[in-house]
């Protein structure tokens, strides 16, 4: 049986080998750090603090002036942004809660838990970020923060996710039987590949999109941040899975990977009817079925990560721009404004 999260292991248990540790049903004492075995997860710990940043350093002044411009935006601009925050504004603080009241206690690993505190903190500025832009443009708080319970393609979006999530933050779930450890491997699998590496591209697209017209470039700016957050919290959940499946490896049958294959087709029909709800014309040169493909396109990618065949053979990437602002490095951002490395301890002063 696995340990309790805060027990210390005895002294008679000896001390910690690397080939004890594990990522689930560990029994080696979780209170200690090292020996590393999984450097991956302390490599992205690092990466995630060098990449730290505030939302309240991006500069939203012109996103206000063209905001409040009548001629600014265009209407399908405009519900395009607002049902995007629609979606954002609560989905990270259920990403959070994820983290903190679920994953965290499955996973028995101190350095992969030392990776989701870090990650469970980006989380909260995520929120901070979607709610700094909503006050700075002065949209409607109300609207906005219960389009998840009031969009239809948002709240479905979300129903998919809840029973995943509600699985891990069940006080009397435990893992240990294969039925149990299939169920937090689904779980993870859904919350990666599909909340993170899915459910945000639409979003993620449509401001980038924006951002690179030159519109609202203090939101695109933040997403730019976030998107980069999200592309290694969507890394680190593939190295967990593909670890899990290594260490565990009876729990990668047939089935169970064709009954992934199947949420995941599940999940980009949930986020192209989220496309077309945000977009029902067509908006920045962008429409419907170039969303179509651009999900088959990540959904193959996403199989492709954890060893699944692809979903949808031949699907191409309607925007190549995408892949370019995910793969910059960290120098510069993509708009050019700033320097995104941030610089830690350079706004204190010690006197
Ligand atoms: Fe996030
Ligand atoms: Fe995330």
């Amino acid at each position: 049986m696995p340990m309790n999260d805060y027990t210390i292991a005895s002294s008679s248990a000896g001390r910690i080998r690397v080939e004890d540790k594990r990522i689930i049903n560990c029994n080696a004492d979780v209170n200690q750090l090292v020996p590393f075995k999984y450097k991956w997860a302390w490599e992205k710990y690092i990466s995630a603090c060098a990449n730290h940043w505030m939302p309240q350093e991006v500069n939203m002044s012109a996103d206000i002036a063209l905001w409040k411009n009548p001629n600014g935006l265009t209407d399908d601009e405009r519900l395009m942004v607002k049902r995007n925050l629609g979606f954002f504004t609560t989905a990270d603080s259920l990403a959070a809660n994820n983290i903190v009241l679920g994953t965290y206690r499955h996973i028995t690993n101190p350095e992969c838990r030392q990776y989701l505190l870090r990650q469970a903190f980006e989380e909260a500025i995520h929120t901070h970020a979607y709610q700094y832009i909503v006050e700075s443009l002065g949209l409607d708080e109300g609207e906005i923060f219960n389009m998840y319970h009031e969009v239809s393609s948002i709240r479905e979006k979300d129903e998919f996710l809840l029973p995943f999530i509600d699985t891990l933050t069940n006080p009397n779930f435990k893992t240990g039987t294969p039925e149990t450890d299939r169920q937090l491997l689904r779980s993870l699998i859904v919350f990666a590949c599909i909340m993170e590496g899915l459910f945000f591209y639409v979003g993620f697209v449509q401001i980038l999109a924006l951002g690179r017209q030159n519109k609202m470039t203090g939101a695109a700016e933040q997403y730019q941040y976030i998107m980069r957050d999200e592309s290694m919290h969507l890394n680190f959940g593939v190295d967990v899975i593909n670890q899990i499946k290594l260490e565990n490896p009876h729990l990668w049958t047939p089935e169970f990977r064709e009954e992934i294959r199947g949420l995941m087709q599940q999940g980009v029909e949930l986020e192209y009817r989220y496309a077309e709800d945000t977009m029902p014309r067509g908006v920045l040169g962008m429409n419907a079925s170039m969303f179509k493909e651009y999900l088959r396109f990540i959904a193959n990618r996403r199989c492709q990560q954890i060893g699944l065949d692809v979903l949808y053979p031949g699907a191409g990437n309607p925007f190549p721009w995408m892949a370019e602002i995910i793969d910059l490095k960290k120098e510069k951002n993509f708009f050019e404004t700033r320097v995104t490395e941030y610089q830690t301890g350079g706004a204190l002063s010690w006197d």
